[in-house]
This record gives C-alpha cells, structure tokens and sequence, in this order.
C-alpha cells in the first residue's frame, strides 16, 4: 500500500476542486492512501476581499513571509511515499498558508528524500513562482518529479476583470453576463482527471519516477512565451513596491496603509497602460531573442533548478 500526503489551501475551493479531480482515480485505487492536509491560517484570510486588503497581502506574499497556521493534522514521521503539494499564486509567490507550511519543521520531515508531485492553480502566471517553490523543496532535500498547471484561459485583460470581480464580490458567475466566468473552467477542472492514472501508475513502481514529459504530452504544464518576459519584469518591480511597503510594518499595520494605497493605484495604471505597452515590447522581444526564449520554454517546462 502506498501513501500518499496531499496539502493545499484554497480559499474558495476552486484549487480543492482540481485536487480532488487530479487525484479520483488515486482515491478510487485500493494499493493508494491518501492523507489530505487543509492548511488553516490562524487568522483568517477574507473573502471576498477589499481592494485594500487585497494589496495589504502583497509584501509579505512576495517575500515569502510566512503566517501563522493552526496545527498540522498529519504525522510528520510517516513514511509517505508522495508528497502532493497543492497551491495558488498569489503575487507571483505561493500564497502566504503554503509558504508557511513550506517553512515548517514538519514539511522539512515530510519532503525531505521525498518525490513531490506540485499542482498549481491560478490565473496564468506561474513560472517564477514554481521557481520558489523548487528552491523550497530543493532546500529542504525533496524532489520534484511532477508539475500540473491548471489555469484561466482567459485573455489576460479579460482575466484580471474576471478575477478582480470574482475576488472583490465573492462571485464566481459571469459580470455583467457579459464577461465568461472567473477562473479556471469547470471543463478543465474535471479534465484533470486525465493526470490521476500517469501519477497511479508511476506510484506503483519502485522508484515513483514519474516522467513529466509524459504529463506534458497530456497539457499539464503550458508555458506562454510571452510572460517569461513579463514575469522577469514584474519581479523587479514587485521587489522594490514590497520593500517600500514593508518598511512602514507588517500585516494590516496602518502605518503602511497609504503606500499599500499608492500599490493599487500602481497595479491599476500598470493594467491599463503599461501591460499593453509590455505585450508590444514582449512580442519584439520575442522575435529578435527566439533561441533564447525556446530555451526557456524547455527550462520551465520540466523540474529542474538552475543555480
Ligand atoms: C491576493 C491574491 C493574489 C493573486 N495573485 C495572482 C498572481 O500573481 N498570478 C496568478 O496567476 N493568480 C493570482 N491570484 C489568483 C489565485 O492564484 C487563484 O487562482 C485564486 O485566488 C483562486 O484560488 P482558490 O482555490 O484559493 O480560491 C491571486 C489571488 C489572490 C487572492
């Protein structure tokens, strides 16, 4: 019997949903048992969230600045065979429960000599945030053997609408009827599905050496050429708004709450004015570096972290 310890934190069950559809055939598996782990954050995040608290996250998402979690549920010294780490983006970072739990004693039990199998669900931007989570677990001694990304199809100005009315009024329905609905597509989450019998069947092996080009070969990671670009560049400019926000105090201190203001005055102008500038520069970019950004491509793509 192998056994199998799945953590995630959702806050509106959408990344729950896409678990619970990747592992069915796992869970239906008599020679599989899984442990599920909910991360619970001591205080709560809200939702539906103010635009302000919405920006207040930001600082401490991006640096990777844990929060307080209740107690974990599972027993770190269980022989797991599979780790399955579930997360959502948020700032281009995990979200702050999980780079928590990555920060804990217990997760450094647990991933340590351990295969770990990543399951992202956000809107469309993921790279440089797997890349945290690798150094994370690389750290720690764990490795990856498998990455799934499920993901709004939207188009990226029709997305950042859909979200920002999804996460400011709790509703994940079409806007105006006008919009399509927030989110990853109910379609894809049940599609996921498809990922459960390649993780069973590498799981049943000796070695679990789950090979993620055949994950590929199913979608499981796509990689827009377009925002390894983009990325790149906002990581920079989010390294210099989180310190400068961070440097007035913490969460919610309201010595910050001007500058975390000036943030969301800053993310709207980015949205509609530099992004479309950025698409311009990205796609001349792309064009004159194209070797490069195929290499690219291939990197994010597959497990492995460059040094
Ligand atoms: C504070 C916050 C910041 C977010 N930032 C990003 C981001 O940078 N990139 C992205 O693709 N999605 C981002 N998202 C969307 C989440 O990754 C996720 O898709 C959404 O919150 C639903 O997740 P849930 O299952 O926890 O409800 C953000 C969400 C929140 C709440």
């Amino acid at each position: 019997m192998k056994k199998i310890l799945v953590v995630y934190f959702s806050q509106t069950g959408q990344l729950t949903e896409i678990v619970k559809s990747v592992l069915s055939p796992l869970v239906k598996s008599q020679d599989v048992s899984l442990v599920f782990e909910e991360l619970r954050p001591k205080r709560k995040f809200p939702f539906p969230w103010t635009s302000q608290q919405f920006c207040d996250v930001f600082p401490e998402s991006f640096q990777e600045i844990p929060c307080e979690l209740e107690p974990f549920s599972f027993n770190a010294d269980d022989d797991f065979d599979l780790v399955v780490l579930a997360y959502t983006v948020w700032y281009m970072s995990p979200s702050i429960p999980v780079t928590a739990f990555l920060k804990s004693p217990e997760a450094q039990k647990v991933i340590k000599n351990r295969p770990v199998v990543t399951i992202i669900g956000c809107r469309n931007m993921w790279l440089l945030t797997q890349e945290k989570v690798k150094a994370l677990i690389y750290d720690m001694g764990g490795r990856i053997t498998g990455n799934i990304v499920l993901m709004d199809k939207a188009k990226n100005l029709v997305g950042i609408a859909t979200i920002a009315y999804w996460m400011f009024t709790g509703k994940k329905d079409r806007c105006l009827k006008i919009f399509p609905r927030p989110g990853v597509s109910d379609k894809d989450i049940m599609e996921a599905e498809r990922f459960g019998p390649i993780i069973l069947q590498a799981l049943l092996t000796e070695k679990i050496n789950l090979d993620q080009a055949e994950l590929n070969k199913q979608g499981a990671t796509t990689v827009v050429p377009s925002y390894i670009i983009f990325e790149k560049r906002i990581n920079k400019i989010f390294k210099i708004w989180s310190n400068f926000i961070l440097q007035k105090g913490g969460p919610g201190d309201p010595k910050r709450q001007f500058r975390v203001r000036l943030f969301f005055y800053y993310l709207l102008l980015a949205i509609f004015l530099i992004a479309p500038l950025a698409t311009l520069v990205s796609f001349i970019a792309r064009i004159v570096s194209r070797k490069k950004i195929k290499k690219a491509v291939e990197y994010f793509s597959q497990n492995s972290l460059k040094h």
